[in-house]
């Protein structure tokens, strides 16, 4: 394998990037960056601060205000001092941070942080725009994906296991809106990127979607 390769995986809310992302990680020794957790910091923030995230202005300048570390491994987001564990990954926060990513001014902020922190190569990243203009020289593009009913299964399961009570169907309603703001906003909509390669995830275990993505990558950087 090439020393410091960049993986980028994009996919839509509940997909398993996530999953997928660390245990690539964990397989190669590549670091990970979860670029959804970054617009959640900034929600997060939003919610402190008690601002409105529908306003273009306050939230780029607070995306550029902010400061985002990851820390420990498996990284836990620090915003602004606080480590916020699982306070971001909330249903509102999930929304508000898709609402946020609307706005042009915030999603520069976050890339060009994205971009420094990336740059040495070395990095398995997840996100809705990692394939298509965070990282589009990666050596390897995945677009992992599975039916709505599954991606909200999927994030229901991990809701209960952390004490959340959210019923199942209202975690598939907050799938399918997340899903039509992310796939239609102006700004960097989640696509697919032309050398992506697709992984639909349905029926997979997330080992054996760890080792298609390890063969790819083999392929990849073998050359
Ligand atoms: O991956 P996630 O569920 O943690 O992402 C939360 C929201 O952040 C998602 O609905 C849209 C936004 N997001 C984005 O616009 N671009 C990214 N690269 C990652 C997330």
């Amino acid at each position: 394998m090439k020393p410091r390769p960049v993986i980028a995986i994009d996919g839509p809310a509940g997909a398993g990037k996530s999953t997928v992302a660390r245990m690539v990680c964990q397989r190669t020794g590549l670091a990970m960056l979860d670029t959804g957790a970054m617009y959640r910091g900034i929600a997060w923030a939003a919610h402190r601060d008690k601002l409105d995230v529908a306003d273009a202005g306050l939230m780029t300048r607070l995306a550029n205000e902010v400061d985002l570390q990851f820390q420990g491994i498996p990284a836990r987001l620090v915003v602004d001092g606080v480590d916020v564990g699982d306070e971001i990954r909330t249903l509102e926060i999930g929304q508000d941070a898709s609402r946020l990513s609307e706005h042009s001014g915030v999603r520069q902020a976050l890339v060009a942080q994205q971009q420094r922190i990336i740059e040495a190569g070395g990095f398995v990243l997840e996100g809705r725009d990692v394939t298509t203009v965070v990282a589009p020289k990666a050596e390897l593009k995945i677009f992992l994906t599975a039916s709505v009913e599954e991606r909200g299964r999927r994030r229901w399961e991990e809701s209960k296991a952390r004490g959340v009570t959210d019923t199942l169907p209202m975690v598939i309603k907050d799938v399918i809106s997340r899903d039509y703001r992310d796939y239609t906003r102006a700004d960097s909509p989640l696509m697919l990127a032309e050398d992506a390669v697709i992984i639909e995830s349905f029926g997979l275990t997330p080992e054996a979607v760890v080792d298609r993505i390890m063969e790819l990558l083999l392929k990849r950087t073998s050359v």
